[in-house]
């Protein structure tokens, strides 16, 4: 989604923000755009590629620069609505990410008292408010803005009169400060500007920062300077090569016995629980996400409950928000409600509002998060961080994995202190889930076979997975994968739901994925490739190595390694992420950055 970038020091900024703003490149963009300051502000933006801008970018020497990547919510892509966007003496250039839900009655308004807007974008709004309450102050000009303005919102500014400063703001998206030597920095995402510098601000929402190349200020709402914290964060590891793989989709699905490994030690250490807040009787668990972290979710589900004697609900972030408060809350401290909030990238929109629902509510909150000081590890009372290091395909792979290994690792952990397993059960689960890589290795091994299966599916129009119990869940994590990447229509279903509607649309060119592992459904799951199998369906069964059942009903059985059915869903999404992948490889479709998709989803 949308990115800023700004820089103001001793250097050519322009260099310094075209390359920050090419590491926002796989969160998904339209355009972009660059302002910089000469004599007066250039502002150079274009539709498409961030190549498209740079190929008519006029040379800079100027220090200071703001910079923007746009995804559309207002506004079709175009030169026009790109960011950033001016006034129309072409003093201010404001570029924002989010969304100002008042702006059809403020353009109105401006309007009538004659001001002339050139774009559909939202955000337009944005430089004529700043230029009308102008008077040589840009952080009173952009506090004075604020006050019309209702949404959500990252906005940074520059001004004509002042050749050294930005001034910047945030409401609920993301804004961080990089600081330097006698240079300064802000971006929407961490690693942007993480090669320059690990002295890292985060503002508070509404907080106003005025930057310039020798200094920094925080101001609150009512313009009092107030103190800010600098934290240190992690020296990062580069990711921009692709490690001679085609995609970084495919770089990342073969990292994952690495991600799973790195992950272990911050969660298989010595009581977790404490280290979350968890030294308390919990009542009840909720867990909230979106997409394949919601997945990741309903397995956690499963083992949890497998586990523990707790009961677990899973929720889409986008209605756990709306939804009824959740059971328990108000009810004895002795056994508290837990939510769980599950984000990759830590900066959702939709699970950042959860999360603070569930606060509101008295919730004790953790989230499960790859992105270290992301905006959700800051609200809330624990963090397990992930360590799959940066994922860059926008299809979420490698994080996938670690999310479920690090809900496991809670219910062996749960399940221990609650006292449903024993110390014996629990170093037994450590000792399997300390054996995923290696088995996931195995399924990377066979990826040959997955590559000349995935030609079958090229010209069907629909694709069903199915799945039953804990894997039930995989069924819908690999028919979002396949749509998301090779943009096939896929559904996936329990497995018995099917004889329930679904099977009306079964047919030759509809093939389904059936994954039967031998756990206490499958002889049911058995019966329905069965029944699918009478309907000509063409069948690919993923099955544990040795089912001859499974291989004599369906028409391809993959096997995957021999595992305990409740960790099955570790190599089954490995299958799942490379039969969509060489789908997609098949037909040609842009694989590490899917059409109308972004990375980072940060509005709600
Ligand atoms: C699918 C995918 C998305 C994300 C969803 C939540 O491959 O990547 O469905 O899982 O947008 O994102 P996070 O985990 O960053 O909150």
């Amino acid at each position: 989604m949308c990115g800023i970038v700004g820089y103001t020091g001793n250097k050519q900024a322009q260099p310094i923000v075209l390359e920050s703003l090419k590491k926002l490149e796989y969160r998904g963009y339209d355009s972009s755009g660059i302002a910089t300051r000469e004599e007066k502000l250039v502002i150079c933006k274009k539709e498409g590629p961030i190549a498209n801008m740079e190929s008519v970018l006029p040379k800079s020497d100027s220090t200071l620069a703001i910079a923007h990547t746009r995804w559309a919510t207002h506004g079709v892509p175009s030169d026009v609505n790109a960011h950033p966007h001016s006034n129309s003496e072409n003093t201010i250039a404001v570029v924002h990410n989010g969304t100002i839900d008042n702006y059809l009655d403020i353009k109105e308004n401006l309007e009538s008292e004659g001001y002339k807007f050139k774009s559909n974008s939202d955000s337009e709004v944005l430089p004529a408010l700043i230029t009308k309450h102008y008077s040589g102050n840009l952080v009173e000009a952009l506090n004075k803005s604020l006050e019309v303005i209702q949404g959500i919102f990252t906005i940074a500014v520059i001004h004509e009169d002042h050749p050294d400063e930005i001034v910047a703001v945030r409401n609920e998206t993301p804004l961080v400060i990089g600081v330097g030597n006698s240079e300064n920095y802000l971006a929407s995402d961490i690693y942007a500007i993480l090669k320059y510098t690990q002295q890292i601000i985060y503002p508070l929402d509404n907080q106003i920062i005025r930057l310039t190349s020798k200094s920094i200020e925080v101001f609150d709402d009512s313009l009092n300077k107030v103190d800010y914290e600098i934290e240190e964060v992690e020296k990062y590891t580069e990711v921009s090569e692709k490690g001679g793989f085609e995609h970084f989709m495919l770089k990342e699905i073969f990292e994952q016995p690495k991600a799973l490994q790195d992950s272990l030690t911050e969660l298989l250490i010595d009581s977790p629980l404490e280290k979350l807040g968890l030294n308390w009787k919990i009542g009840s668990i909720s867990v909230v996400a979106c997409g394949t972290s919601f997945h990741a979710g309903l397995v956690g589900k499963y083992v949890i409950e497998q586990l523990t004697a707790i009961p677990v609900s899973v929720s889409y972030s986008s209605e756990f928000r709306y939804a009824a408060p959740v059971q328990g809350v108000g009810g004895l401290l002795s056994s508290r409600p837990l939510v769980v909030l599950i984000s990759q990238s830590g900066e959702t929109a939709d699970t950042l509002a959860a999360a603070r629902v569930a606060r509101q509510q008295g919730c004790h909150t953790i989230a499960i998060c790859n992105v270290p000081g992301s905006r959700i590890t800051r609200e809330v009372d624990g963090v397990i961080l992930t360590k799959s290091g940066q994922e860059i395909g926008v299809a979420a792979t490698k994080t996938f994995l670690t999310q479920m290994q690090a809900l496991y690792a809670l219910g062996i952990h749960l399940g221990f202190t609650s006292g449903s397993i024993d110390y014996p059960q629990l170093k037994m689960w450590e000792s399997e889930i300390r054996k995923l890589p290696s088995k996931l290795t195995q399924v990377l091994n066979n990826s040959e076979s997955i590559k000349a299966l995935a030609a079958q599916f090229v010209k069907s129009k629909s694709v069903f997975f199915v799945g039953r119990n804990i894997n039930y869940p995989l069924a819908l994590e690999g028919a979002l994968k396949l749509k998301e990447i090779s943009y096939i229509h896929a559904e996936g279903y329990p497995a018995g739901e099917l004889k329930h509607g679904p099977l009306a649309l079964l047919s030759e060119d509809t093939p389904v994925v059936a994954i039967a592992v031998q756990d206490h459904t499958y002889s049911k799951l058995i019966s329905n490739i069965e029944e699918m199998s009478a309907r000509k369906t063409p069948v690919i069964t993923i099955a544990q190595k040795g089912d001859e059942l499974a291989k004599k009903v369906s028409d391809f059985c993959f096997e995957i390694p021999e595992i305990d059915p409740v960790l099955s869903p570790f190599p089954i999404a490995v299958f799942m992420q490379l039969l969509s992948y060489y789908v997609a490889h098949e037909l040609g479709t842009e694989i590490d950055k899917p059409r109308n998709l972004a990375k980072s989803v940060t509005v709600e």
